[in-house]
């Protein structure tokens, strides 16, 4: 049976006169700083000389390097990204984190697939919201919480769980609930989700998106009537208040119809095996050898370039201008450079899938 957390089992007086280090004031870390301590706790910044940390010090923080931050703190959020997060680990956290402390992520990824081997002798937690970090203190200041999913590595302490539920009460996660499970299985939902659930969707809209443009309606109704609406971030929303099925009863009698008398359609249209395959090579760890991999970093170049050079990015730019909306840099990635194409070389019958499919 899996455990579930509600704001009833965590205790923030388990985090009295306890200091809690915040490392990196971007995203999560901003919102769960600003959290904890209008939950009434102790918290300090730890990070680099760059904009955050003004930012930081603006919101009235104390702020100190990364090195100093982790020696003053009894406990530690690492809220950095997590491609750097081993180096920045070893060489400012691990060399100075106080016996005793404990050490919290919000990723399952670097410790789930084994990249940053933690110190032996420190409790070892997650505390990983399902939430963008400007939504975590919304939720917050509107006193709705959000879920997370939570976990515990190690338990050197005796009492991991009562400073995991606490934290996660203060940053606002208990008023919603917290998940237990392991590292590993956060970071491969996380994954699954980010490579099967995404792309296909994606399809299906493009797939929309196409037909509609093509039988000669204006591309400015179709992405308004698709997306650019925000009505589908509605109906989204509502399946998570009310339920998949239940959120219909919100739509027409005719739309209710229209749709479940043509879903039958698409019952045929199977995605299961290919995306059993993309939750194996994750599991199996294939994809994060992959991401690891030197030139993955100029494949994810070239293939983002490819990307912005595909149709429905010219046709959104048009649309986005003649509906007087913000354009974003999005459209304008650079290509790789010569020296990058030579490297690239080695892969390149890979990368002519690519450029072909985004053609
Ligand atoms: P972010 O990209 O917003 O992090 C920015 C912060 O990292 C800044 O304080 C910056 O100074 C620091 N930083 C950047 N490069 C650095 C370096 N080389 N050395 C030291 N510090 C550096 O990070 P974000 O998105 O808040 O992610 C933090 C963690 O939270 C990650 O583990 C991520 O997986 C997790 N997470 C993020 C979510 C999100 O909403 N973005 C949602 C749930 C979890």
């Amino acid at each position: 049976m899996v455990e579930i957390y509600h704001e009833e089992d965590g205790d923030l007086s388990f985090l009295t006169g306890k200091t809690i280090g915040i490392i990196g004031y971007g995203n999560q870390g901003r919102a769960q700083a600003l959290n904890l301590r209008d939950s009434g706790l102790d918290v300090i910044i730890g990070n680099l000389e760059d904009d955050y940390k003004r930012i930081a010090a603006d919101d009235g923080f104390a702020v100190y390097s990364i090195k100093d931050s982790t020696e003053k703190s009894d406990i530690i959020l690492i809220l950095i990204p997590d491609e750097i997060m081993d180096e920045v680990f070893q060489k400012d956290i691990f060399p100075n984190i106080k016996v005793g402390s404990t050490i919290v992520f919000a990723s399952g990824y670097n410790i789930g697939f084994g990249l940053l081997t933690p110190p032996e002798d420190n409790d070892i937690l997650l505390l990983a919201p399902r939430m963008v970090g400007i939504g975590v203190r919304e939720k917050f200041l509107k006193d709705e919480g959000f879920f997370s999913f939570v976990s515990i590595k190690q338990n050197i302490s005796g009492s991991a769980k009562e400073t995991l539920l606490a934290l996660a009460k203060g940053i606002g996660s208990l008023k919603k609930g917290a998940i237990m499970m392991t590292f590993r299985q956060e970071a491969e939902l996380d994954l699954f989700n980010e490579q099967a659930f995404g792309p296909a969707f994606g399809k299906v809209l493009l797939s929309s998106i196409y037909t509609l443009i093509e039988a000669g309606y204006p591309p400015e109704a179709v992405l308004v009537e698709m997306y650019m609406s925000g009505e589908m971030a509605y109906t989204y929303k509502k399946m998570a208040d009310v339920g998949l099925i239940k959120q219909v009863d919100f739509h027409s009698k005719t739309s209710q119809y229209g749709a479940m008398s043509r879903g039958i359609r698409f019952r045929k249209l199977s995605l299961k095996p290919k995306m059993l395959k993309i939750l194996k090579e994750i599991q199996g760890g294939d994809f994060t050898k992959e991401w690891e991999r030197k030139l993955t970093g100029l494949k994810f170049k070239a293939i983002k370039y490819f990307a912005t050079r595909q149709k429905i990015n010219k046709i959104e730019k048009l649309v986005r201008k003649n509906l007087k909306l913000k354009l974003h840099d999005i459209y304008d990635a650079k290509p790789p450079t010569k020296e990058e194409k030579t490297k690239l070389r080695i892969i390149s019958d890979e990368l002519k899938l690519f450029e072909q499919y985004f053609e």
